[in-house]
């Protein structure tokens, strides 16, 4: 399914490596942005700099609970840590919209299974069975989608919404990588921690570029 192009995306700590990447893929085919920060003045700084860059204008920043709330769908892009604090927060704002939830459970670089099973489950415990989350973007590197020509690994999307996991994928198609629907929320552990493993693969490889390709669909 393409995503229209007259949607607006919010990023939650889209002040960051992975929300300025996505921002910057976004804003190139007109898709509207709004870059989300504690710090509404970060996000217009943030936003600023993004736009001297790239010259694109589809481009706003405001605080995390503005951004959601005019938004059409979500991406969570805040550290593990702040993870559950944040959607809890931002709960009302989201109501039935769809959630992108690309937070990774790392500590000190390393991945962990949370209590809730995963980041997945724990954003779907915290907004309950009505609002669609879905899980994709974890094993991308936020360098390369910095960088509009570089090419990207392929993306896995997972959860229980087979709408959701529809229009998320074509949303990861307008960044300019392969999206694959990798099943339902409860394989969210396994992709999370996949990107552990992408982590140790730069480290041990000198590379900041490591990623998933899926080999044997429409090759
Ligand atoms: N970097 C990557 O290559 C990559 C790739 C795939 C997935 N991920 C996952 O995506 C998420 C974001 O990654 P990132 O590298 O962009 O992270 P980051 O740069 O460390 O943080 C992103 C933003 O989150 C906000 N933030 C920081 N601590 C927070 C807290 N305790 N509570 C709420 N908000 C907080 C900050 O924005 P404000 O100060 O403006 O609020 C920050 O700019 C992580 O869960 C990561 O595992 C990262």
């Amino acid at each position: 399914m393409e995503l229209e192009k007259d949607v607006s995306i919010a990023i939650v700590g889209g002040t960051g490596n992975l929300g300025q990447g996505l921002a910057v893929r976004l804003a190139a085919p007109g898709i509207k942005v709004i870059i989300g920060s504690r710090d509404p003045e970060k996000a217009r700084t943030v936003v600023e700099s993004i736009r001297k860059a790239s010259g694109k204008e589809g481009i706003e920043g405001k605080g995390n609970q503005e951004a959601v709330r005019e938004a059409e769908l979500v991406v969570i892009a805040v550290p593990y840590e702040g993870h559950s604090k944040m959607v809890t927060e931002l709960r009302d704002q989201i109501g039935k919209k769809i959630v992108i939830d690309a937070v990774v459970p790392l500590k000190k670089g390393k991945p962990f299974i949370p209590p809730a099973g995963s980041a997945l489950l724990e954003a779907q415990e915290i907004l309950g069975t009505e609002t669609p989350v879905v899980g994709a973007l974890h094993n991308i590197s936020a360098g390369d989608l910095q960088e509009p020509d570089a090419p990207l690994g392929d993306v896995l999307v997972c959860g229980d919404s087979k709408d959701a996991k529809e229009r998320v994928m074509g949303f990861i198609q307008k960044l300019g990588a392969r999206a694959f629907d990798a099943g339902p929320a409860a394989n969210a552990y396994i992709i999370e921690g996949l990107t552990g493993v992408l982590i140790h693969l730069n480290r041990r490889y000198k590379s900041k570029h490591a990623s998933v390709k899926v080999t044997g669909i429409g090759d």
